[in-house]
């Protein structure tokens, strides 16, 4: 596919087939994302990839999120339950995770970069008939959500990716032209 059809075209797919994506597709597909451009090299980034039974690691966290959020006594069960449903219906989850650099300027280019390796990533496997959404939900901030998961004092969730075959397509929402948001500075004084 062409690279400019490719971006375009590229939508984040919320509902996905009831079948895996292979890891080792996933981590063909990384080798090539991180590809990034990334000042002074930090590579901060790690991936945590979740899929078959390692789900029920997310589905549990999310439900005792769910239910530690809901105010109501009466309707805990009930909102942990859903929100364990939900996400158990997602074939595969990976978690990128980066290393906090504690300068703020690197801390800020490590985010530009890993947000590049997640995007590129976004592109490969678009290119490979496999969809994904970056989701940035409350739960990833969950202190339950990263002891499940073994994330680390001093890494930050950038995100949840949900991946898998999709099983819809969502209509392209039209995009500002850049033509209406750039300024160009073509005399001196
Ligand atoms: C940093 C970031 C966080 C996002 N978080 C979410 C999210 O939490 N939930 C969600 O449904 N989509 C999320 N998205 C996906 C956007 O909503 C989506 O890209 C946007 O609606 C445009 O749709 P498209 O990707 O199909 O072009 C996120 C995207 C980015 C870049």
């Amino acid at each position: 596919m062409e690279l400019k059809q490719l971006i375009i075209e590229r939508r984040s797919i919320h509902a996905f087939e009831n079948r895996s994506v292979s890891p080792s597709i996933v981590e063909e597909l990384l080798d090539s994302a991180v590809w990034v451009p990334n000042h002074r090299l930090t590579q901060p980034w790690r991936f945590i990839l979740v899929h078959r039974e390692g789900r029920g690691l997310i589905g549990q966290a999310g439900r005792a999120f769910a239910e530690r959020m809901e105010k109501e006594p009466a309707k805990k069960q009930e909102a942990g339950q859903r929100l364990y449903d939900k996400l158990m219906a997602i074939p595969m989850f990976l978690v990128v995770v980066m290393a906090e650099n504690p300068h703020p300027l690197i801390r800020e280019e490590d985010y530009a970069a890993t947000s590049c390796v997640i995007h590129n990533l976004s592109l490969l496997a678009w290119e490979k008939g496999i969809g994904m959404v970056w989701e940035t939900y409350p739960l990833i901030h969950d202190p339950g959500f990263r002891e499940a998961l073994s994330i680390r004092p001093g890494e930050k969730v950038i995100g949840s990716l949900h991946l898998g075959y999709p099983l819809k397509f969502p209509i392209a929402q039209p995009r500002i032209s850049a033509g209406d948001r750039i300024t160009i500075f073509d005399q001196g004084l």
